[in-house]
């Protein structure tokens, strides 16, 4: 008989020992930014994190200043809080600082996919092809028409379209988004009436997932969620298979042009189908969050949804009375372009991650410098350090929708802090090398869905004096945040005049 007993506690013992002392044994060398490893041994500073990220990281700033590392989970996390210091990581012309290597272990964690090489550079170029330019004129296009039919149905508007419907308006936003970018994404059958129930259905599950999603990340789940997310995970390798999917028309140029590389670099169709779920998450996961923050604010602030009916009135004219307008008049919205900016501002809060590769000498604007450990993560969050500084952006928590204007009308592009202009004024995107190549298409299919939303429709908050909701804080971190509940609004089709 083995004594189990006195063997798995000698094990915990060296486990738990081994933990602490990688942990104690780290010491801040010459050079380095302030070291906090927080009071838990491996854990470190995560549940305080994990509970509020903004929060704490401002509790860190005030205490260590503008750079400082802190141990997350056995990971030490270097962040730096002065955006007037993130040129040289964001250029990055040593490569030191490496984006591939962490998002290739997360995207293997989170969706399957086993990345290739050259597979990353191949995104962005499809993107560059396909969602930006003249390239975006199909997409566009198609768009316009998905959230017509996403909206209005198949058969367009019918009679009792324009009495009052009531909806919460996160899930209102998010579902219209969501198929609309779904089908115009990943095609149509010949069956366009099936096509909506099936966008619907798969929206239900993509909620179930993208409510996980944040703990999924942090290795949270319970066993039973655990099981959820492989279910789920299934579920959409086998809704987006490529197998499957043959007979559809319409599959946009991108999805195809980046399907095709794979199959050229011999990747399998059951790795294929996990590449289409990771680009199903790409796509919809912020377009909609987006949306409704865009709307509430406008329903929060009349001023806004005059000046906004105001330019729409103008730009569309007559073309305006229609769900068909040509999609060209959207480059003529400085009104439209700056409650979007600032709708971004607020509502979206990514953390920037780089690896670093080599010990490497960061230097700071203020001419100080220092030395970043090989291996240690180097991250921004620029809702922090930026979007929220109340130097570059006065009153920083308003919602001022002319925030991105210039008083001539023209788009607001200069910004400032301590004096010094400042390139990086927002950063919804990221910025440097992963910075999302989607941002063109996300732009237009908002911009198309509030323009139609407050053009075509009436709209109302159930309780006119009902707060802006908080931010869910499991959200912080992971792009454009959630409301921590929904918001009941109601809304109906105008009649023609
Ligand atoms: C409001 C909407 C959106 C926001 C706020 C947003 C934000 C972001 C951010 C912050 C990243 C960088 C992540 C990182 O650095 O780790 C990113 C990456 C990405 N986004 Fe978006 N995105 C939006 C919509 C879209 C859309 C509509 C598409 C495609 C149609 C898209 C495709 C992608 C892809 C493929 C990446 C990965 C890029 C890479 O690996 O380098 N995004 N997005
Ligand atoms: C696509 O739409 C956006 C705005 O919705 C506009 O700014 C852009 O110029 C359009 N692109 C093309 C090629 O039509």
């Amino acid at each position: 008989m083995v004594p189990w007993g006195p063997v798995l506690g000698a094990l915990l013992v060296v486990i738990v020992g081994y933990l602490c002392l990688v942990g104690l044994l780290r010491q801040r060398r010459p050079q380095e930014p302030p070291l906090d490893k927080g009071s838990v041994p491996w854990l470190g500073h995560a549940m305080a994190f994990r509970k509020n990220m903004p929060e704490f990281l401002k509790q860190m700033r005030a205490k260590h200043g503008d750079i400082f590392t802190v141990q997350l989970g056995g990971q030490y996390f270097t962040f730096v809080m002065d955006p007037l210091s993130f040129g040289p990581i964001l250029k990055d012309v040593k490569r030191k600082l490496d984006f591939v290597e962490y998002a290739e272990k997360l995207v293997l964690k989170v969706f399957g996919y086993q990345s290739v090489p050259g597979d990353h550079r191949m995104i962005h170029s499809a993107s560059t092809k396909h969602l930006m330019g003249h390239g975006l004129e199909d997409l566009n296009k198609t768009m316009r028409d998905s959230l017509s039919l996403v909206i209005l149905g198949p058969a367009g508007p019918r009679p009792e379209a324009s009495r009052w419907h009531e909806d919460g308006l996160f899930h209102f936003c998010y579902n219209v988004l969501f198929k609309a970018g779904y089908l115009s994404l990943f095609g149509y059958t010949k069956d366009t009436e099936q096509d909506l129930l099936r966008a619907e259905e798969l929206f239900t599950q993509f909620r179930k997932f993208d409510r996980l999603f944040p703990r999924f990340v942090y290795s949270l789940l319970g066993p039973r969620e655990w099981l959820e997310v492989g279910r789920l995970q299934r579920l959409f390798h086998k809704t987006l298979s490529v197998r499957e999917n043959l007979e559809k028309d319409g599959v946009s140029n991108w999805i195809a042009h980046m399907l095709q590389f794979l199959r050229e670099q011999g990747v399998a169709p059951a790795m294929q189908d996990k590449f289409n779920f990771m680009m199903l998450w790409a796509s919809q996961g912020n377009t909609g969050p987006t949306s409704f923050w865009a709307l509430l604010f406008l329903l929060k602030h009349p001023e806004a949804m005059q000046a906004l009916r105001k330019e729409a009135a103008q730009v569309l004219g007559e073309a305006g009375q229609s769900f068909t307008f040509d999609v060209s008049a959207l480059q003529r919205t400085p009104v439209l372009d700056s409650v979007m900016e600032e709708t971004l501002r607020l509502g979206a809060a990514p953390t920037l991650l780089r690896v670093v590769h080599d010990d490497h000498v960061l230097t700071m604007a203020s001419g100080e410098e220092y030395r970043l450990r090989s291996g240690d993560i180097v991250a921004l969050f620029p809702y922090l350090s930026v979007h929220m500084d109340p130097d570059i952006h006065p009153e920083p928590a308003a919602f001022k929708y002319d925030r991105f204007l210039n008083p001539d009308g023209s788009r607001k592009v200069d910004f400032y802090k301590a004096g010094k202009k400042i390139h990086h004024y927002t950063m919804p995107w990221g910025s440097g090398v992963s910075m999302c190549p989607g941002r063109f298409l996300a732009l237009s299919e908002m911009k198309l869905f509030v323009l139609l939303m407050i053009t075509h429709f009436d709209l109302e908050l159930v309780d006119p004096d009902v707060p802006v909701p908080p931010v869910d804080p499991q959200r912080w971190g992971f792009g454009t945040t959630q409301p921590s509940h929904d918001v009941r609004f109601r809304y109906r089709l105008r009649s023609p005049e």
